[in-house]
């Protein structure tokens, strides 16, 4: 068994794509971090007289969000959090329930759902936890869900909306697999679910008296892809299925990139749509994360991953690298396309690929073509 492992991880070392993860990925998340640093020197009294005036390397302004509440005496919020029964997406639960959301678990074993009361009931007695079981990767699934959903909201005495809708479920799959609905899995789990989740959603969303927040999580990862397709063999991850070796880091890569793009999109649909004062549409990155996402990573290099990223303090708890979540998902109205990354409610740009309007726009159509032809096209447009 030993050897079979240290085999693996062998043949791991010596692909090209466990290269991409050590080095590419280190690159980003540094740069993600020099964001923040270039930032605070600028606005820092003791380096202000040094910085020479306007010097493009510390221009940057860093903006960051206080938190707030939508809590009215008249009742009380919901929030839905997906992939809540492990990492940050049980640390963010945990963290809305103390807040006093109602928060809707969505996970995909119904065993781990029932652990993941419990261990929130455990800390927070008073929690209104409301579990389903639901898998992202299949479009009947979310469609189940949102019908479940909605009757549950009919049937309890909470008003029928939603305030805070969190995408956090995510995979980084180390092997090729095709969803119920031919897509890639991880696209599908990362990209395509949360896309029509948000779609199917997005009414319970409009209807909320209160401004409602949608919270993708995506990953510094993203900075990497500087060249994009969004055509539907792309999007559906079709075309990966096809490489001899699953490029699975470029395809983690790509869908996190998607989100944000989604994201944009999303925004400035509901400004046309004349909802964006009611709506925030924002991104999450919560940093490197010692969650169980590297679970199909050789376990001795996982291992040996988060020693080296600990050294190097870049490694957080996933009770610390929820703060950039709870930050986006509490963050004011007028905070949409913010990017949360690092605390505190401070905020940092994506990459520049990833603000390309252009791209946002023909890979919702895209995305949305390829859905039409799912049960998905029959729920109708509510975008
Ligand atoms: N950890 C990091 O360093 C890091 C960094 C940047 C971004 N992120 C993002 O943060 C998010 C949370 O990841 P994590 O680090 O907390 O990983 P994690 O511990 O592996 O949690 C992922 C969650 O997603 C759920 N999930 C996976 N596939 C699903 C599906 N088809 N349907 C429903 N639920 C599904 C998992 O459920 P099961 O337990 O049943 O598999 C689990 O609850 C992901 O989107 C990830 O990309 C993580």
């Amino acid at each position: 068994m030993l050897v079979k492992e240290l085999w693996r991880a062998f043949f791991f070392v010596c692909s090209l794509q466990f290269w991409r993860m050590a080095l590419l990925w280190t690159f980003s998340i540094l740069f993600s971090y020099y964001q923040l640093f270039k930032a605070s020197l600028s606005q820092s009294q003791l380096f202000k007289p040094l910085i020479p005036e306007n010097c493009p390397l510390f221009s940057y302004k860093l903006v960051s969000y206080p938190r707030c509440s939508p809590f009215t005496s008249s009742f009380r919020p919901v929030c839905v959090v997906t992939g809540a029964t492990s990492g940050l997406g049980l640390a963010a639960a945990f963290e809305l329930s103390k807040e006093g959301y109602v928060v809707v678990i969505v996970g995909r074993s119904q065993q781990l759902l029932l652990e993941t009361i419990r261990k929130i009931k455990d800390q927070n007695e008073d929690a209104h936890l409301k579990a389903f079981q639901v898998d992202l990767s299949s479009i009947e699934s979310v469609i189940k869900f949102k019908m479940s959903l909605q009757q549950w909201l009919l049937d309890s005495e909470l008003h029928c909306s939603i305030q805070i809708l969190i995408n956090n479920a995510g995979i980084l799959a180390t092997s090729s697999r095709v969803t119920a609905d031919g897509y890639d899995q991880m696209i599908g789990t990362n990209y395509i679910g949360a896309f029509a989740l948000t779609k199917l959603l997005l009414p319970l969303l409009k209807s909320s008296p209160v401004s409602s927040n949608i919270v993708n999580v995506t990953s510094f990862t993203h900075r990497v892809v500087t060249d994009m397709q969004v055509d539907e063999g792309t999007v559906s991850g079709k075309r990966f299925l096809r490489s001899i070796r699953y490029p699975f880091a470029d395809i983690y890569e790509y869908s996190k990139l998607c989100l944000i793009l989604f994201s944009y999109e999303l925004h400035r649909q509901l400004c046309l749509m004349g909802k964006s004062h009611q709506i925030c549409v924002t991104l999450a990155d919560p940093g490197v994360v010692q969650t169980n996402l590297m679970r199909e990573v050789p376990r001795v290099l996982s291992w040996l991953a988060f020693c080296v990223l600990k050294r190097l303090r870049l490694l957080k708890s996933p009770e610390c690298g929820v703060d950039s979540i709870i930050d986006a998902a509490l963050a004011p109205l007028g905070t949409s396309r913010a990017y949360f990354f690092g605390g505190k409610g401070r905020t940092i740009n994506p990459s520049a690929v990833s603000q390309n309007a252009k791209l946002a726009r023909e890979l919702w159509e895209s995305t949305n073509n390829l859905l039409s032809i799912t049960p998905l096209g029959a729920e109708g447009n509510d975008w």
